[in-house]
């Protein structure tokens, strides 16, 4: 079978490849792949950033955002002709106590692999296997949206980890700014909006681009870091309850957390470059964390009931303003054109390979 790969650490090194067809083992459920989402993990590895082959391979396939439809699986777990989406982490061989417990996107030894990333081969080939407990059914009524499940699951952890930890105290979050506009701010915003939140998305794009008007669209607020520097947005907008951060610009962390208001939250979900020094004035941040019982967390990654809880979310968004999720994803190409498909322009937002 076909399957774009890379070899980690080399860059410009993605091929398309003739590899072995999978041979589902016992207990596996075989996937036939449908679509396969790109984001900047996958062109980190691309340029041979990041990424690591599966022992003894000399390549990875790439790929985490997945959609698939059941081949074949074993009794009692899913169905030939099920729409599904995989799971990216797997546990660690220490098997830590979070990995012990399914919670392997909180694992403790950091040896965790995840599929496409980190010594496991991804989903863009023509087929996977899978061990059932890491793939999720996706209802057929979100076919044309379910490839960004993977993405809002960043949302959802992000959002889950909010709410439970701010358990704390008696909380009525009102105002939520996300800082970016790309994929996972535009899908966190969404979800944000789901649960009655004011939310503004801030980006550096100017103001009535095409997000923008989007954004707006589903009743959230867009304004750009050219007409709004961000240090300004409590003073715009009032106290703001929750910032999630989802730039990956290291420049943005700073004002992510100068902005929280009392009480507030401050979610730290992008990986940004090492070596980009600032001065901070500790003393005064500090100060500012304590006398607001303000709090700051980082996020990565998603466990099972985070897919299960973006599969509900986006079977609501398509609900309430049926098709919008659809057109965040604005470049579909077929697989074979990975490489082309990796070189973005300004107004893509998610560019998504077909194998069907
Ligand atoms: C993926 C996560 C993964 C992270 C770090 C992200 O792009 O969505 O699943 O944990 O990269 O490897």
């Amino acid at each position: 079978m076909q399957a774009v790969t890379v070899t980690p650490g080399e860059r410009d090194s993605l091929r398309i490849l003739d590899i072995p067809d999978v041979q589902g083992s016992d207990g596996q459920v075989v996937v036939r792949v449908l679509q396969g989402g790109l984001c900047g993990t996958d062109a980190e590895i691309t340029s041979g950033l990041y990424g690591e082959a599966p022992a003894g391979s000399r390549y990875l396939v790439l790929g985490h955002e997945n959609l698939g439809v059941v081949e074949s699986a074993p009794a009692g777990s899913l169905s030939a002709g099920d729409l599904v989406v995989s799971t990216v982490r797997r546990p660690c061989p220490e098997a830590c106590l979070p990995c012990q417990s399914g919670e392997n996107d909180m694992c403790l030894t950091g040896h965790y692999r995840e599929r496409g990333i980190q010594a496991l081969h991804g989903f863009m080939s023509e087929r996977y296997a899978e061990d059932p407990r890491y793939v999720v059914p996706v209802p057929a009524s979100l076919r044309g949206v379910a490839v960004l499940v993977e993405p809002m699951t960043v949302a959802q952890k992000a959002l889950e980890q909010t709410f439970r930890i701010q358990g704390r105290m008696s909380w009525a979050p009102r105002q939520a700014v996300v800082l970016g506009a790309g994929p996972v701010g535009i899908l966190a915003a969404a979800a944000m909006r789901i649960r009655g939140l004011e939310v503004t998305v801030v980006s550096r794009e100017p103001e009535g681009s095409t997000r923008d008007a989007l954004l707006r669209e589903a009743g959230i607020r867009y304004l750009s870091t050219t007409s709004a520097p961000i240090a300004d947005l409590p003073r715009r907008l009032g106290a703001i309850d929750i910032v999630l951060e989802a730039t990956g610009a290291a420049a943005v962390i700073a004002p992510a957390l100068g902005i929280l208001g009392r009480d507030g939250v401050c979610v730290l979900a992008s990986v940004t470059e090492v070596g980009r020094q600032g001065e901070i004035d500790l003393g005064a941040w500090n100060r500012q964390m304590v006398l607001g019982n303000r709090l700051v967390f980082g996020t990565v990654n998603a466990g099972r009931r985070h897919f299960e809880a973006a599969v509900r979310d986006l079977a609501v968004a398509e609900e309430r303003r049926p098709g919008w999720m659809e057109r965040l994803i604005n470049r579909r190409l077929p697989f074979t054109e990975a490489a082309r498909a990796l070189v973005r322009a300004p107004e893509d937002i998610k560019t998504v390979l077909d194998f069907g």
